[in-house]
């Protein structure tokens, strides 16, 4: 009897193990995978693709207002036939996709059609280029009084990436902007509120479909802070938006990073693509699973020439970096084939070769494979003014 008793409480007692086992594990699959998502497969295949080797993202999401500058800059007006114009000319650069596997598009863009009547998102499909699109509404600034910002764009997210994802999207960026080199810059609140736009922005793409981008930007400005200062921050701004990734269930193999290379500030002197590569790739290793297939950084305002030998450098100092250290450049793909297209009709054919060389460069340097000589060498800073409210960067 006593025996019996003993097997049965024995038994309970394992039983009571078994269940809080299986109650422990639900907890830890709760708190340490992602969410379900019908999509998960899709998106680990899609960032997979995008990160690929020795591949990267052209930028081309700047909003109409962004755009109009830029056109305005080398004499061309901005009206909606001249955006489509400029945006046929990248996308229908002959070889683009040897080196390119993605590209971001404005909504206005994702919807375009070429003048042959093909949609802009079936040129690049046959390109083997992935489309993307912007999915913030740009930047609004937050109190304080010191300039920093938050990013808008969550009201109608879910609806909107249902509708992009219809129209052939396969991804999605949201960019955050983090300021720095000022006193109080950054400030808690600005780090927290950041991470947590970027975190619900990734949730939501993901339910609906699309890989998202995640951009925390450090951004390049004005002052003499160290590349150690830069670095300090950007570690501390990555960890912080890791950790809100993890627990809003975010599938990281399903993401995409796009960061800041590590830099001065503007008024130091340049540091040298070694020392950039040395603290930038420090950085990534303290603050970003190697879960995430790809990191593609953004240029930020580095010259054509400057943003590909800091990416070779990175792949020199990391050839065997758990993630992709690739591309996702706007202003060093596009400022010279812009000045070299300036609206005629008989640049075209040259402004896609410079596009076409510029993008060849920064896949050999995403795979660790640059020598130079580089397309458009030399050149300076290729700033423009961080803008705040309405949307786009
Ligand atoms: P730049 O490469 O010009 O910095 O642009 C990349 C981008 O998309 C920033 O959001």
């Amino acid at each position: 009897m006593q025996a019996k008793m003993q097997f049965r409480s024995a038994r309970t007692a394992s039983c009571v193990r078994a269940t809080r086992g299986r109650a422990q594990a639900k907890v830890l699959c709760r708190a340490f995978n992602s969410m379900e998502s019908p999509f998960a497969e899709e998106l680990k295949k899609n960032a997979a693709y995008i990160a690929q080797k020795g591949k990267g993202i052209l930028a081309s999401d700047e909003s109409n207002a962004t755009t109009g500058k830029r056109l305005q800059s080398v004499g061309v007006d901005n009206t909606e036939d001249n955006r489509r114009d400029w945006r046929e000319l990248l996308y229908t650069a002959p070889g683009l996709g040897q080196y390119v596997s993605g590209a971001i598009m404005f909504e206005e863009t994702l919807y375009q059609k070429a003048r042959d009547g093909r949609q802009f998102v079936d040129i690049l499909l046959a390109q083997g280029i992935y489309p993307g699109i912007k999915v913030d509404t740009g930047l609004q600034v937050l109190p304080g009084g010191k300039g920093e910002t938050t990013t808008q764009g969550l009201d109608n997210l879910a609806d909107r990436c249902k509708a992009y994802r219809k129209q052939g999207a396969k991804f999605a960026k949201w960019r955050a902007v983090i300021k720095i080199g000022e006193e109080g810059c950054p400030s808690t609140t600005a780090i927290l509120e950041n991470a947590h736009g970027l975190a619900r922005y990734a949730q939501i793409c993901q339910e609906n479909g699309l890989v998202p981008i995640v951009e925390p930007e450090v951004t390049l400005g004005p002052g003499d802070y160290s590349i150690d200062e830069t670095a300090f921050w950007s570690e501390r701004v990555y960890s912080h938006v890791m950790r809100l990734l993890n627990e809003y269930g975010v599938i990281l193999e399903g993401i995409l990073l796009k960061p800041n290379m590590c830099l001065p500030g503007l008024d130091a002197p340049v540091a040298s693509p070694e020392e950039v590569a040395r603290v930038t790739v420090r950085t990534m290793m303290r603050s970003i699973p190697p879960a995430v297939p790809g990191i593609h950084f953004l240029s930020g305002g580095m010259s054509e020439e400057e943003a590909t030998l800091n990416l070779q450098a990175l792949n020199d100092e990391a050839p065997n970096a758990p993630w992709a250290l690739t591309f996702s450049y706007g202003r060093a793909l596009q400022a010279t084939t812009l000045k070299t297209w300036a609206g005629k009709e008989s640049n075209w054919a040259a402004a896609q070769d410079i596009l076409v060389k510029l993008a060849k460069a920064n896949s050999e340097a995403a795979a660790g494979k640059f020598k130079g000589p580089h397309p458009v060498p030399g050149g300076g800073r290729i700033l423009q003014a961080l803008r705040t409210g309405g949307s786009g960067k």
